[in-house]
């Protein structure tokens, strides 16, 4: 199955995908986490894509469209996988309808998670994330580590996010309404997305993704 997350930055996409991608046997690709991985190695995609991450805006097509394509043509996607983050503008939903249809391949479902904008922002000040493996994402009220700063999974070390400060969670903010939130129209002339709130209990919305997909409906 080939699904796309989609969702204000917070609205918890990262976490619902770790989950969904466990259950359903498919890989997680977030070109957030592939940025970031890049940046921790200092390579000079990472180099490219630093100061866009920092100001809160989108990293350029050129550089994100390559690299999300790389990925999807990785074995492990083979069969099927879960994108979180991309496409995030009209240009890259066309980009990716373009790889998919080049090789015979469609999305199969979009989920458009729903959370009111000030609770984006309680989720995104109290976010910590794993230095070792970003599927292990916590929040200091939420969801707290049993030890302060330490990740429960791995005993990693828990962090802030560069691009979570006040400021640049607001142009975030910005970026998604103007530059993302177009691809749900985009999605929905193709009949494939499934809007669904993202309030509540992590194990409450995993539920009601999973009953929105065609295979598990
Ligand atoms: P990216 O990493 O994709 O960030 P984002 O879309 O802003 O989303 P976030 O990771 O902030 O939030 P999330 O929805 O995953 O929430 P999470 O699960 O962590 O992108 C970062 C930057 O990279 C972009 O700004 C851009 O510069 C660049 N970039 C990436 N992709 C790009 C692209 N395609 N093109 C161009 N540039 C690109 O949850 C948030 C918090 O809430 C956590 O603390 C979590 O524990 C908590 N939480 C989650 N669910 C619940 C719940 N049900 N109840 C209570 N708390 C919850
Ligand atoms: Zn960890």
């Amino acid at each position: 199955m080939r699904i796309l997350l989609v969702g204000p930055p917070g609205a918890g996409k990262g976490t619902q995908a770790a989950l969904l991608a466990k259950n359903l046997g498919i890989p997680h690709i977030s070109t957030g986490d592939l940025f970031r991985a890049n940046i921790s190695e200092g390579t000079e995609l990472g180099r490219r894509a630093q100061d866009f991450m920092r100001k809160g805006e989108l990293v350029p097509d050129e550089i994100t469209i390559g690299m999300a394509k790389d990925r999807m043509e990785q074995p492990d996607a083979a069969n099927g996988f879960l994108l979180d983050g991309f496409p995030r503008n009209l240009a890259q939903a066309e980009a990716l309808d373009g790889i998919l249809t080049d090789v015979g391949l469609a999305l199969d479902s979009v989920l458009d998670l729903e959370v009111p904008e000030d609770e984006v922002v309680r989720r995104i000040a109290g976010r910590r994330m794993c230095r070792q493996d970003s599927s292990h994402i916590f929040h200091v009220d939420y969801t707290p580590p049993k030890a302060e700063g330490v990740c429960d999974v791995c005993g990693g070390e828990l962090y802030q996010r560069d691009d979570d400060r006040e400021d640049t969670v607001r142009k975030r903010l910005e970026v998604y309404h103007s530059e993302t939130e177009p691809i749900i129209d985009y999605y929905k002339a193709q009949g494939l997305v499934t809007t669904l709130s993202a309030l509540g209990a992590v194990a409450d919305v995993t539920q009601r993704a999973l009953a929105a997909l065609p295979d598990t409906a």
